[in-house]
């Protein structure tokens, strides 16, 4: 068994550190101008100038059917969608605003949708839900609000009450977590202070917490209705998962208190932005994405990998092939993935190597990053191995208290690898333990 403990925490994470990896889906009327899920903000977009993006919205080619199928075929067990961004604009059909999705062209709940075919292919569903929101009358201006930069944002911000506003995201979360069945995941997006240093700060403007979300009360409808759910630690109020972003952790995070090992799980993007991104032409090559997925289980997390559709509703073509490695290396190595976690301390990596572990402790995972001269040596397995293979054809990789290179070189507590690397993006030795 794995000697590892987690911080205890209110929701069953149980399912999730097993499933490892997970689907994000950002959508929302920014993938229409596709230049960042923050272009309201980073441009200075106001009310009237976003309005045609709503009034044409129309993603015709949308079809949650397929959405799953790509990522089932990924590898990936879950999913987490944007009901809601920081726009405020609701994918979902609520009593509570007109600015909602069945009020455009398009003029269908794709949340409901987006459940259903999820579901349908055994994949556990995720909502994300903004805190912010730039389109609600009631929500108090800061410096993070596109209407900071108005000459009149003072002026404006007089008649905002978020007491109010706070009040309509519960009324939101209780349509969220009534209306669409077991719902596995509710992933707030985020708090914050004011800072000074930006821009944009004036000294009226105040950051956003736990008290003024009213967290505590958010947390407490969830849980009442979806007893067991996972709620990250957005609101500023610890609860299951601690959710870092586009950063390749190495190691296990800690609590900053107790030293606890967290539940954590990392979320990327293939390209940089979260929202469809035309233009953007920093996508990760393959390696990198095989190698994130890798080194984020070997350090005990999940990874929520991000796509943004385009504004017809499918995915592009850049994230279609994106979603391609991952398959391809998925349908035979997701053994090393899928209930395993960081390898317990008397494993030593070696060079160019990441390892996992199954969570009964059986079977050991060694991924070769850095495919070596035939020669990979791990001491640290001497007298442990019962069989070993290569874990994508099965074919047999027998570890040897000692072989000789072809100098006739002998090296101890080694594996003989094949001279070319195998056809996979990164090759991974399975180890069953004695
Ligand atoms: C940030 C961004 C947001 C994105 C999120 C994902 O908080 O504001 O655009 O949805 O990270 O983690």
């Amino acid at each position: 068994m794995s000697s590892y403990k987690r911080r205890p925490s209110p929701g069953n994470t149980d399912w999730l550190v097993h499933d490892r990896f997970g689907m994000f889906i950002h959508f929302g009327l920014y993938a229409m101008p596709a230049r960042h899920e923050w272009i309201r903000y980073d441009e200075v977009i106001q009310d009237a100038e976003y309005q045609p993006y709503f009034d044409h919205f129309n993603p015709d080619l949308f079809d949650a059917r397929e959405w799953a199928a790509k990522a089932k075929a990924a590898g990936m067990k879950y999913a987490v969608l944007t009901t809601k961004h920081h726009e405020g604009f609701c994918l979902f059909d609520s009593k509570y605003t007109e600015y909602k999705i069945t009020n455009t062209p398009f003029g269908r709940d794709l949340v409901k949708e987006y459940v259903e075919a999820f579901r349908a292919e055994g994949l556990k569903i995720g909502f994300y839900y903004s805190l912010i929101d730039w389109n609600h009358p009631q929500f108090p201006i800061d410096d993070l609000h596109p209407m900071a930069a108005y000459e009149d944002a003072e002026e404006r911000n007089k008649s905002r009450d978020m007491k109010k506003y706070a009040q309509y995201m519960r009324d939101q979360v209780t349509e969220l977590m009534s209306n669409y069945g077991k719902i596995d995941i509710l992933w707030f997006d985020f708090s914050y202070d004011a800072m000074p240093e930006h821009p944009r700060y004036k000294p009226w403007m105040k950051g956003k917490r736990a008290a003024d979300w009213e967290s505590e009360k958010l947390i407490a409808i969830a849980r009442e209705l979806q007893p067991g759910i996972i709620i990250n630690n957005r609101t500023d109020i610890e609860q299951d998962t601690w959710t870092p972003e586009q950063i390749q952790r190495e190691q296990w995070p800690t609590h900053p208190e107790t030293g606890e090992l967290l539940t954590w799980e990392v979320c990327q993007t293939f390209s940089g932005s979260w929202g469809y991104y035309r233009d953007e032409h920093t996508w990760k090559s393959p390696e990198q994405l095989i190698t994130m997925l890798i080194k984020t289980v070997a350090s005990g997390g999940n990874l929520l990998m991000n796509v943004g559709p385009t504004a017809r509703g499918n995915f592009d073509y850049r994230a279609d092939a994106a979603l391609e490695e991952f398959a391809k290396w998925m349908k035979v190595n997701s053994r090393s993935i899928y209930g395993c976690t960081k390898a317990e301390p008397e494993f030593e990596t070696p060079l160019g190597c990441r390892l996992t572990q199954s969570e009964d402790g059986k079977r050991l995972y060694i991924h070769i990053l850095d495919y070596p001269l035939q020669m990979l040596t791990m001491p640290s397995l001497a007298g442990k191995v019962a069989y070993s293979q290569f874990l994508h054809d099965a074919s047999e990789l027998p570890f040897y208290d000692s072989a000789a290179n072809r100098c006739g070189e002998v090296m101890n507590d080694t594996f003989v690898l094949p001279a070319l690397k195998p056809n996979v993006l990164v090759p991974v030795i399975e180890v069953f333990l004695k």
